[in-house]
């Protein structure tokens, strides 16, 4: 992967859950009732969501991204052998409400002196993401807030990349799509854009269509890796 100067783009396009926002900061705050099972249902969570949209866009049975966390949290529950109905609801409301990693609101205010068009590309419904960009006071940053609602399809469908080239009016090359999710980042390259991958969470390369064009740890290194 080269770390050259990225030239020619007009917009930045992040990834929601695990790139800006903080997913496990939701158990996080549940700490004191989740004890050990922490770390255990942070995965569980986590994985049976995103299996849950695989599957459901290779079936062509879309659900609300909402819908889709509460399933995945019932499993997660229900494997952890935890009953308990106050804090599934609790845990629910924090997924609204999650924390924005610390390097985001920096980030974004930098790429928007540059000149660049910012925007949310995400599976999040449109209540999600409104509900934790205004959290994380980050909504005057960001020209574009995109679901996968309007496409009626999850990621990695590439009717999703698509909707960001439409609604910015940007064709893919000029677009720059950051995730920490790799799958995700694969799935942008495939589909044509420029992309970098987050790589926060320390992952292998993976083996699908598509390759990234940088990685990073941490958003606070992408401005100074573009060039406008
Ligand atoms: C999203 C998931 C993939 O925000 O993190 O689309």
């Amino acid at each position: 992967m080269s770390q050259l100067p990225i030239t020619g783009i007009r917009a930045c396009v992040f990834d929601a859950y695990g790139t800006l926002f903080d997913y496990a900061s939701a158990a996080a705050h549940c700490r004191d009732v989740l004890g050990d099972k922490f770390d255990r249902l942070v995965t569980l969570w986590r994985d049976k969501q995103l299996q849950y949209t695989w599957l459901r866009a290779v079936q062509g049975k879309h659900a609300d991204f909402w819908q889709v966390t509460g399933d995945a949290l019932d499993y997660a529950l229900e494997t952890l052998a935890i009953g308990d109905h106050a804090l599934r609801a609790r845990l629910m409301n924090l997924y609204l409400t999650l924390d924005a990693f610390p390097e985001v609101p920096d980030t974004l205010k930098r790429l928007k002196q540059m000149g660049l068009k910012t925007a949310i590309l995400s599976n999040g419904s449109p209540a999600m993401l409104e509900a934790a960009v205004n959290n994380a006071q980050i909504n005057v940053l960001l020209d574009e807030i995109l679901s996968v609602q309007e496409v009626g399809v999850f990621k990695p469908d590439p009717k999703v990349y698509q909707l960001a080239v439409d609604r910015l009016a940007i064709d893919a090359k000029g677009i720059l799509f950051l995730s920490s999710n790799a799958w995700d980042a694969y799935a942008a390259s495939a589909f044509g854009m420029r992309v970098a991958w987050c790589n926060r969470y320390g992952q292998r390369a993976e083996r699908l269509p598509g390759k990234p064009d940088y990685e990073v740890k941490s958003l606070a290194e992408i401005p100074a890796l573009i060039t406008t």
